[in-house]
């Protein structure tokens, strides 16, 4: 008997499937391996040079877009097709804590993934439904520019999940407004980092982070970490036992100077 009941479920995934087309994404509601795949290759290399912003509030008066601050460095299409994924929000490619408490998540565009940039950041997607309030915390490999995979909560706010792929347009926004961070930042030590080998993460931000520098509290000189793919900034030769002086410079412009970091405070928990 349970078998049979099963059966308009299993048509369900299989039609969804099937209207999805080619969409790699929303067919692996069942297939925790997918979402594997895109952790691992978020280690490959991928495409640099991004630009700077461009503004998505072409319309508004002068006035209007001088107030309209700059948020993400990202330069490439506020539209496309939103898909959804069967990711729980445990993890991703951005290395985060993720969101199974409340899925309010996405996977980021792979074609402008531009090492991990946007990791972190909060959009809000508008699609032909309704609107929802997202932060990336993944990548999308087959996403095109512009496309966004959404966790399946997420896209039931905006579309009926059965669509499978409807279009979209978004925008960068404050995780902090949105409810989506606290706005506090915290450095967060990658597991391994030792006086040799470091690398640090922040979160907690209302918007991305662009670069961090990093020196000893004895000394003057920072150094620039490396950004990684997966949102982690590195000094492959190490840093020592510090404590640290933390330099955050953020897309939008900011800086942020965070003062005593002592090595591996707070290290990863995944
Ligand atoms: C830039 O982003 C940082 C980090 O979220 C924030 O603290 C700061 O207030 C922002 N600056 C502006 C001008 O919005």
């Amino acid at each position: 008997m349970r078998f049979f009941t099963l059966l308009p479920l299993l048509s369900f995934f299989l039609s969804s499937s099937l209207r999805a087309g080619a969409s790699p994404s929303s067919s692996d509601l069942n297939t925790p391996s997918n979402f594997n795949s895109k952790r691992a290759s978020a280690h490959l290399s991928r495409r640099h040079g991004d630009g700077s912003l461009s503004s998505p509030h072409t319309g508004l008066s002068a006035f209007s877009r001088r107030a309209t601050a700059k948020i993400s460095t990202y330069s490439g299409p506020l539209k496309g097709q939103a898909t959804w994924y069967g990711n729980d929000g445990s993890g991703g490619a951005c290395s985060l804590p993720g969101r199974s408490s409340d899925l309010k998540f996405a996977a980021f565009s792979g074609a402008k993934w531009d090492n991990s940039a946007n990791c972190g950041a909060c959009v809000r997607v508008t699609g032909p439904n309704g609107v929802i309030d997202v932060q990336i915390i993944d990548e999308c490999p087959e996403c095109a520019a512009g496309s966004l995979d959404l966790s399946t909560s997420a896209f039931s706010k905006i579309a009926p999940i059965s669509r499978g792929v409807v279009p979209i347009t978004w925008e960068f926004i404050s995780c902090v407004s949105a409810g989506l961070e606290k706005g506090s930042v915290s450095v967060v030590w990658k597991s391994g980092s030792s006086a040799y080998w470091m690398a640090i993460q922040v979160r907690g931000a209302a918007f991305p982070v662009q670069s961090i520098a990093i020196r000893a509290a004895t000394s003057a000189t920072y150094t620039n970490l490396k950004r990684e793919d997966y949102n982690y900034f590195s000094a492959t030769s190490g840093m020592g036992n510090g404590p640290f002086v933390v330099l955050v410079r953020y897309q939008n412009g900011s800086k942020t100077i965070i003062k005593n970091v002592k090595l591996n405070s707070i290290v990863e928990d995944d």
